[in-house]
Formats: C-alpha cells, structure tokens, sequence
C-alpha cells in the first residue's frame, strides 16, 4: 500500500507494488551477466564441488580448525551458518577464494531475528506496533550491524501465520493475521536487502518457515499441520508471496508435515507453488536437519532417500546434515537423481552469490551503524507496548511522586528483556526498567526487589521485602511476565498462566491498597484475566529489546504515550485456543447478551449458540486492541460510492477525532468481510489495511483507504482467486471487535 498524504487527509492506495526481479533495464544487463557467469562457472565444476556448494556447515569453531580449513580448500562447503568470529570469516573466505580450485566465495548466514548487537523488541513486540516504516529501519540497523561482521545472510523475517499462543515461536513472528504480517514481513525484507543485494550493508533475507509451521497440531512445536488448501494459500502462503513480491532473496523450508508431506521434501510447496507460480530463482535452504528429519516423519527410508528427496523437491542447500554430500554421488550412479537435477540447485545458489556482489570483491562494510540503532530500538520498544488496562487513568503517574516500588524479576534482567533469538546481544546495550527509572527519579525514589528469583520460581520466601517495599511506596510497578528462555523454539507451553508463584505475588502486593501498575514482559499472549482484574492498569511491552528500560519508564510517566495494539488476540483461558479474530461466524453465532458467564444453566443452556458454557467465547482483548493516554472518536464509515465494478477503486473513510488531553497516534484499521452470498462462507473480518496516524489534542483527521476488487480477492472453489459478486461489509475500525459496517456491493 503506498500511502498519500493530501494536506490533513491521509489517503492509503492499496496497490501491492510487485517489485519482482525483473527490474528496470539497466538491471536486465546484470542479470544477464549474472546468468552467463553462472553457467561459465557450472561448467567447470566437479561433482563434489557441487555438492559442495549445496552443504552449509554449522561446524567453524573459532579458530577455525585445519581440519574445516581443508575442507574449505576443497571446496566442501557452500556456506556457514552461525559460525566463527569475524576474523574467522574473513579468514575462511580468503582460503575459500584464493586456495580453492575456482575460488568460489562462501556465504555466511546468521540468525539476525530482531537485531544483531543491538536488540529491539521481538518480532511479535515489533507487530504490535503496525510501524512499517520503524520496522524497516530496524532491519535496516541490524543489516549495517550485521554486515560489518562479515554476515551475508539474516534467517529473516519469520512469517508464519501464528493463531496459538501455546506455540513458543509465535514470538518471532508478526502475529495472526496474513495481511499485516505482510506489509511488516515486507517492510522487514527491504530493511534487511536494502536498495541492492551487492552493496556491502546488504543482508540476503530469508522468508521463513515455508510453510505452515504456525499451524502445528497443540501448538506443539514441529507438529503435524494439517491446512485444506484454500486456508493455506488464503491465509499461510500469503505473507510467502508477498515476500517473493518484494523480492526476498531465500526461503527456508519448515519441520512440519503439511496435509502429511514433510515441507522439506514437498513438491507442491517448493516447485508448484514457489517455482511455478510465483517463478521464484532464489536459493531454498532447508531447515536445521530437516532433510535428516525426514527419517523421522517417517517419509524418508534412510538419509539417501531424503536427499533424493529434497532435491527432487526442490531444496537447493542442506543446513548442518550432510545426506546430500554424504549420498548424492550415489543416487547419480544409480540413475536416480540426475545431474540436471543437482546443476538447477548449484545454480541458484551461485546466482545468489553473485548478486550478492561476493564474487566481486564485496568485504565487510566499515561498520556503518550510525549509531542510530539505539534510538531506533527505544522508540520501535515505545510504540510496541500495548495498553491494556488503565483504571481511572491511573498513569501516566505524575513524576512528582514520592517514592515507587519495583517488584519482579524482569524489572532488572537483560538477557530476558531481549527475548529468544537474541545470540549475539550486547548485553552492556541493554538498559533495563529498573535502570532506567532510576536514572529517571533517582534512586533515592526507586525502592527494587525481585521478589522472585526468576519468573518460574515458585519460593514466595522473597514476597516479605516485596510487601514492605510496596507499603512505603506511593504506586507500584509489579514486572510479571515469562523468562525469554520460556518462548522462541521448542518453547510449547501447555498453559498460559504468568508461571511460578506470580499470581500470589500480585494478591499480595494488591492487599497493600497502593496503587498496583502491571508491566508484563512475555513472548507471547499470556492468560491472566484474575490478574488483570486486580490491578489498576496493565502494560503489556513483549520481550522489549534492549532499549525496553527506557521505553517503559518513559511511557509510564507520560513522556512519551502508548499506541501500540495487538496482533494476536488474547485468549481468555488456554481452553479458547486456538482464537483468531477472522473466523467464520457459524451457523449458530453467539449473540451479544451471550457476553458474560454463565448464560443459562448447564442443564438448560439459555441458546444453542457456538460458544463455551463456563467462559466467555469472545477474547480477553481482540486483534488490533490497544489504549492511550488519550482517547479516540470514529464516525461511522463512509465509502465513496456503494457499489464496485470489477475494475473500479471505492474509498472508505472515517474521520477520527482525538478528544482527549494529549496528542498521540492511533492505529486505524479497515477490515472488510464477505461477500454474502459467494461459493463459500467467508471470515466475519479481515483486515485490508492500516495507518498510524498523529493527532492533536482536538484534532480531526480523515482517513481514507483506496480499496480495489483485487483488494478483496480470496480463493473460492477450484483455487480460483478472486473477489466473488456479491454484498460485501466495510469498517474502519479501531480494532476487530468494533466498529459499525457499512454495505458495498460488489458487481
Ligand atoms: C532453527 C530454526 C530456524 C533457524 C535455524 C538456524 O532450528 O528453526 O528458524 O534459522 O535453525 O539456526
């Protein structure tokens, strides 16, 4: 979408801008030259060194071993992943190109998540603050980082479509829903690969895991997923496609099985769909021992058939396993795999490499962080942290106060703020609350104790200090939430209650009739209703980065306002999950007097509606909900005309006024549901666009999206795409759960 601004009107085009390979002309002569170089190079190639090529090796201790410095002489690998220091890469990369036969460069790859040294909020963190731009510098920052360490290539951004917050990866990805992990997966890609592949601050992208892997049965890591095929291309492939679109330059494959076929041996996914279709000529990398695992999945007989499979299937490079290597020369002689088979590998690997100028010289850029990248985490912490709750507005507190208690865990511990995925954190970046609010008020005013030794202890023999600390203090921040070791991979969790001995600490802390303010630092939506019940407000900042010191202490005291809203909706009880805004309204929707427990009796149910008879089936907060400082008035929708032809743009607008005390920013969201009356029953919302706009105090500005048909286009009966005739409903909305339609109907 590219957004116009016309004096106070703020118009959203939704145009999906295909920045495909095929780029302006002067671009066509390079890829040409690409092609021809690669082809050169084919040629000369042994077997082995092809193969070669198509191994990536987690194996480089530092110092590298002479044993990898042959092995690197001899053309054995293609790439290394997580391995070595700086100077073992350059020095692997001169062994590489100056005493292998041909010289061919290795690519290093690197879990760049969410920051390299520097760390902003998790991916999930970052979602919520619906900030494409702010999202891009980030990758941006973490690529001039990253870089200037000889990495080539960031295992990012993970698009998987999360619905359940059992599942401990949701934290690295951009929340539920298709469209906005889109826009930011996209927004992370051009951040990440810059303006050319070949520039020294260039980082290749990896859209990741394809596919399906958010759907895992249980929420349980690597499970089975199991997607009819029109929920996978409407829903999980989307965000795949728009990162082809904005030309990401790898993808990895997923552990999963979907529908039954493991995603790393899978035909339909990685040659139908990703080659086919979407004519994708990058590099797919398998997963870490996901080629093996197909052992495992009971798919493969041993590690030769894996390999034979893959490959047929389309992985080009092998990450740590070494079947391709080790059974590849094997499956040529036995006529089972052909080399045309393995040269179409080879080929985009060496493709990648050369658009990533590594042939040509390129070398670790003189770091280029322009030391931006600490501002750019505390403000991309500020706008991720979503209000809850905030009874009687009880922040911002006043700076004047007295004293404040600090009670909790994570009020003090750097290597939890950063959350999972965070390897190579500078930890002396990392500024936490406790830091922060005591460089704020002064440590005279900022009574601390952890109370718990870590979010899982489950002691309360700290709870006394917490008590007194609380009773002499005028307001407490209590830090709840989970250690950053309880999400990210293999992190599944069977309940979502705050762990260890929380819950007590907060009944505690609440007798002592002080003001109670809840900072819950966490990698996924946590449950936490009794919680939230008894505290005056509740802040929700993810796993904040390392500026979320800063970022918090700031925002409760009113120097800067929160604006973040959710991206994955709050389940009220992990018995919910899994729970998404855009699902179908069913036949028996529940009505509005359903809200609340209990309707009716268990013997004599007061409807037979779909919902729960001993919780409420709506969620503890919706999609796209978050509070300010000040508050927002929509006016009800509008759209440019009623009716849309198949070609023509209809514009909805609202205007949204900031009739409270501050000037801030909101998140205005437009969702669109139908048609009534299509080939299929259709989600009762999706969101189709969104804008942060600024508003004064007693501001009004009108926001306009530009909606085209193909804007609403979704896959109906034989995987046809488009957007069926019919009576469609619009809203521009603050969040998923309000906002009044209006009719549009589509011709
Ligand atoms: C891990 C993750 C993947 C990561 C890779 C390399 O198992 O699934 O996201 O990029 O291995 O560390």
């Amino acid at each position: 979408m590219k957004r116009l601004r016309e004096g106070g009107l703020l118009v959203c085009v939704m145009t999906r801008v295909i920045t495909m390979y095929a780029a302006p002309p002067q671009d066509i002569v390079a890829t040409q030259d690409i092609e021809k170089r690669v082809d050169a190079l084919l040629k000369q190639m042994t077997v082995e060194e092809k193969l070669g090529q198509m191994s990536q090796s987690t194996a480089m201790a530092s110092p590298i071993s002479d044993e990898i410095k042959q092995q690197i002489r001899a053309g054995r690998w293609g790439s290394f992943l997580n391995a070595g220091s700086p100077a073992d890469r350059r020095e692997a990369q001169r062994i590489a190109m100056k005493e292998s036969r041909l010289g061919i460069p290795l690519i290093f790859g690197r879990d760049v998540i969410h920051g390299y040294q520097t760390i902003f909020p998790i991916p999930l963190g970052q979602s919520a603050s619906w900030d494409r731009d702010l999202i891009s510098q980030a990758a941006r920052e973490a690529a001039l980082e990253a870089t200037a360490d000889g990495i080539h290539w960031a295992f990012a951004p993970m698009i998987d479509i999360a619905r359940d917050p059992r599942w401990g990866r949701v934290a690295e990805s951009l929340g539920e829903d298709p469209y906005l992990t889109s826009e930011l997966g996209s927004a992370m890609i051009h951040g990440f690969q810059g303006s050319a592949l070949n520039e020294a601050t260039s980082l290749a992208a990896c859209a990741k895991h394809f596919a399906g892997y958010g759907a895992a049965e249980g929420g349980r890591d690597y499970n089975s997923a199991w997607i009819p095929e029109i929920l996978l291309r409407d829903v999980y492939l989307r965000p795949f496609q728009a990162a082809r679109e904005a030309g990401v330059a790898t993808f990895m494959t997923a552990f999963n099985t979907v529908n039954g076929v493991p995603a790393t041996a899978d035909p339909f996914l990685l040659r139908e769909i990703l080659r086919h279709e979407w004519k994708f000529d990058g590099v797919v990398v398998s997963d870490y021992e996901a080629l093996t695992n197909l052992i495992a999945h009971g798919y493969a007989t041993d590690a030769r058939d894996a390999a034979r499979r893959s490959l047929l299937a389309g992985v080009d490079m092998e990450m740590v396993s070494t079947a391709y290597f080790d059974h590849m020369k094997e499956l040529l002689a036995a006529n089972r795999v052909q080399m045309a088979e393995i040269d179409e590998s080879v080929r985009n690997i060496l493709r990648l490499k050369f658009r990533l100028g590594l042939f040509d010289g390129r070398r670790p850029s003189a770091n280029q962080s322009n030391g931006n990248a600490l501002t750019t985490a505390e403000k991309l912490a500020t706008e991720s942290v979503v209000l809850l709750k905030n009874k009687n507005s009880v922040l911002p507190l006043n700076p004047t106060i007295g004293r404040i208690a600090v009670i909790g865990p994570l009020a003090d511990s750097p290597a939890d703020q950063v959350g999972t995925w965070a390897m190579d954190a500078d930890a002396s970046r990392a500024r936490t609350p406790l830091a922060a609010l005591r460089e704020m008020l002064g440590a005279g005013r900022v009574a601390y104790t952890p109370a718990l030794r870590s979010s899982r202890d489950n002691s309360t023999a700290g709870f006394a200090e917490a008590l007194r600390i609380a009773s002499e203090a005028d307001a407490v921040l209590l830090f709840l939430g989970e250690d950053a070791v309880l999400s990210g991979e293999a992190r599944s969790r069977a309940f979502l209650n705050l762990p260890g001995a929380q819950e007590e600490l907060v009944d505690k802390i609440v007798e002592t009739g002080k003001p109670v303010i809840g900072i819950i630092l966490a990698g996924r939506p946590l449950t936490f209703h009794k919680v939230a019940e008894k505290l005056d407000a509740v802040m929700y900042a993810w796993h904040p980065g390392a500026m979320g010191g800063p970022a918090i202490a700031r925002l409760v005291f009113g120097q800067t306002i929160p604006s973040g809203k959710l991206t994955m909706s709050f389940p009220r009880t992990v018995g919910q999950v899994p729970i998404y805004y855009a699902h179908l309204s069913t036949g028996r929707p529940p009505v509005q007097e359903e809200l609340g427990v209990p309707m009716g009796t268990p013997e004599n149910p007061k409807d037979y509606t779909s919902r729960y008879i001993d919780v409420d089936f709506t969620p503890e907060y919706p999609f796209g909900y978050g509070l300010s400082y000040t508050t927002f008035r929509y006016s009800a929708t509008r759209a440019s005309k009623s009716q849309m032809t198949s070609s023509g743009a209809v514009t909805i607008e609202a205007d949204i006024k900031n009739d409270g005390p501050r000037d801030a920013d909101e998140i205005v969201q437009l969702y669109v549901n139908g048609p009534i009356g299509g080939s299929a029953a259709r989600p009762v919302r999706e969101l189709k666009g969104f804008e942060r706009v600024h508003l004064k105090a007693g501001e009004t500005k009108t926001v306009r999206f530009s909606v085209r048909r193909s804007d609403l286009a979704y896959y109906h009966g034989r995987m046809i795409f488009s957007a069926e005739s019919g009576s469609y409903q619009a809203w521009v909305a603050p969040d998923a759960a309000r906002g009044i339609p209006i009719t549009l109907v589509v011709e």
